[in-house]
């Protein structure tokens, strides 16, 4: 039977993630009790929720996540469970209304920016999941589009940036490039290109080892262009090598497109938008410093994108 989403007046209850986190260990031990889960051992989360690995009454190992309420985040455990099970973990049980998840546990679990692969065969092998999961059918025809969110983003965003425009002023971030690659945002969002279901949060993190094989985890499903899910695949990967290296990010453009099938001069545009997006959300936590460390990150991007398109 299709797994329900994950119920969206959850969002409402948290206004901030301070709220959440404020809850997060109670809500986490009441699904650990009420599903009788027991031995948990707390994996690596970032700011997506609590994860961990814990026993089944049954005896086998299993994944608890216990996820932050956000709208990105309200079709993760319904697309995880209607993927094959060669491709993400086979989803167990879920809570819509506590965001809980208990799913199968990816041994060993290793995530691909972890693994210490060569920069190329890492992007290969990303290229590879991310064309298995391009070719699934959409599941349920209520996943947001990515031209939809992403508009909404995109808008927000400029206007914050008029709002934040002295402190950015004040603190060398450069309004015009981070306005000029949301309205490139923009562009490519009214274009509507791509119906394909997407991973939304294609970083090398959210991708790791089973025995010889790599598994997705962490979807933040969406349906769209699929070039827009290289930039963080291609971010992560490079920042391990040389931070803000526009040779570098181009060459991982190069060869993450050809393994996912994509456009790369679409994929680096998308990658300005989402460089842009980053500097504005920094802006808005008031985190200037951050935000001058994304502003020089978009500007390699801009860099990459130019010599693409000249390439082209
Ligand atoms: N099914 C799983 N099997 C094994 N490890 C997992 C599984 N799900 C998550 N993990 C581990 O937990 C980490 C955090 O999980 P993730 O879903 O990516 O949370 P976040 O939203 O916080 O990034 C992953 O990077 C991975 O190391
Ligand atoms: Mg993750």
């Amino acid at each position: 039977m299709p797994l329900p989403p994950f119920e969206s007046s959850a969002i409402d209850a948290y206004p901030a993630k301070s709220d959440w986190d404020a809850v997060s260990t109670e809500l986490f031990d009441t699904v650990l009790a009420e599903w009788e889960l027991s031995e948990p051992e707390m994996l690596d989360a970032g700011e997506g929720g609590v994860v961990a690995r814990v026993t089944r009454p049954d005896g086998l190992r299993a994944v608890l996540k216990v996820g932050f309420p956000h709208i990105e985040a309200v079709w993760e455990a319904a697309v995880l469970d209607a993927l094959p099970d060669d491709l993400a973990p086979a989803v167990y049980r879920v809570d819509p209304w506590r965001w809980a998840t208990l799913m199968e546990s990816i041994e060993p679990g290793v995530p691909l920016v972890r693994a210490g692969l060569p920069f190329d065969h890492s992007l290969e092998i990303a290229g590879g999941l991310h064309r298995r999961l391009t070719a699934c059918p959409v599941p349920y025809t209520d996943v947001d589009r990515l031209d939809d969110q992403l508009t909404y983003f995109l808008r927000r965003a400029l206007v914050s940036l008029d709002v934040h425009a002295e402190a950015a002023r004040r603190h060398g971030v450069p309004s015009d490039r981070v306005r000029d690659a949301l309205r490139e945002g923009l562009d490519l969002t009214s274009a509507r290109t791509g119906t394909a279901l997407i991973h939304g949060d294609f970083n090398p993190g959210n991708l790791i080892s089973s025995g010889d094989d790599w598994r997705i985890i962490d979807i933040k499903p969406l349906v769209g262009d699929p070039a827009f899910d290289l930039q963080p695949l291609v971010r992560d990967l490079a920042d391990r090598i040389s931070r803000d290296d526009a040779d570098l990010l181009r060459r991982g453009v190069v060869v993450a497109a050809r393994a996912m099938g994509c456009d790369p001069v679409r994929a680096a545009r998308w990658a300005r938008v989402r460089a842009a997006l980053n500097v504005s959300w920094c802006l808005d936590d008031l985190d200037a410093a951050q935000a001058v460390v994304e502003a020089r990150h978009l500007a390699c991007w801009d860099r990459v994108a130019e010599g693409l398109s000249s390439a082209a």
